[in-house]
C-alpha cells in the first residue's frame, strides 16, 4: 500500500469518530511523521463553538504527545471536494513542516488535490528571536 493510501485510510477511520453535532461536518486528518509513524485526528466540537478543535489540531497533538516533531505530509478528509486546512491549522502545521510539505486533500473516495504548504500559506507568522533559531 502506498503512503498516500495509508494516510487516507487512517484519516477516513479517524473521521468516523468526529464529534461534530453542531456543524454536521465531520473531518479526519492523518500525519506522516516518520517512515513508520502516522497519527490521526478528527474534529471535536463544543457547545461553546469557539472551543471546538479541527481534525488537524488533534492529529498534531497526537504526534507531539508521541514525541515526534516533523510533519512530512498531512492528509485531510471530508465529504466534499473543497476541503482544505483552515488558516489556523495552516499556521499550526507550519510549526512542524517545511514550505515543501505536502498537504493531501481528499473526499471520501480519493485524494482530489495535493498542495505544498507554501501554496496555501506563503507567509506564515514567524519571528526572528525564536529560541530554536528557525
Ligand atoms: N474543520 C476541520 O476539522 N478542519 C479544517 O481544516 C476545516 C474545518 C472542522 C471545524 C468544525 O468542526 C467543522 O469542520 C466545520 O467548520
Amino acid at each position: 500500500m502506498t503512503i498516500e493510501n495509508e494516510l487516507f485510510n487512517l484519516a477516513l477511520n479517524a473521521r468516523t469518530n468526529a464529534y461534530a453535532p453542531y456543524s454536521g461536518f465531520a473531518v479526519g486528518a492523518a500525519i506522516l511523521a516518520s517512515e513508520k509513524a502516522m497519527f490521526s485526528g478528527c474534529n471535536v466540537e463544543n457547545v461553546s463553538y469557539p472551543c471546538g478543535t479541527c481534525a488537524e489540531t488533534g492529529a498534531i497533538a497526537a504526534m507531539v504527545a508521541a514525541g515526534y516533531r516533523q510533519i512530512k505530509a498531512i492528509l485531510i478528509i471530508a465529504d466534499t471536494d473543497e476541503i482544505r486546512p483552515c488558516g489556523n491549522c495552516l499556521q499550526k502545521i507550519s510549526e512542524f513542516a517545511t514550505p515543501e510539505t505536502l498537504i493531501y486533500c481528499a473526499n471520501l473516495q480519493q485524494i482530489v488535490k495535493t498542495y505544498r504548504l507554501i501554496d496555501l500559506l506563503p507567509q506564515q507568522f514567524s519571528f526572528s528571536e525564536r529560541k530554536d533559531g528557525k
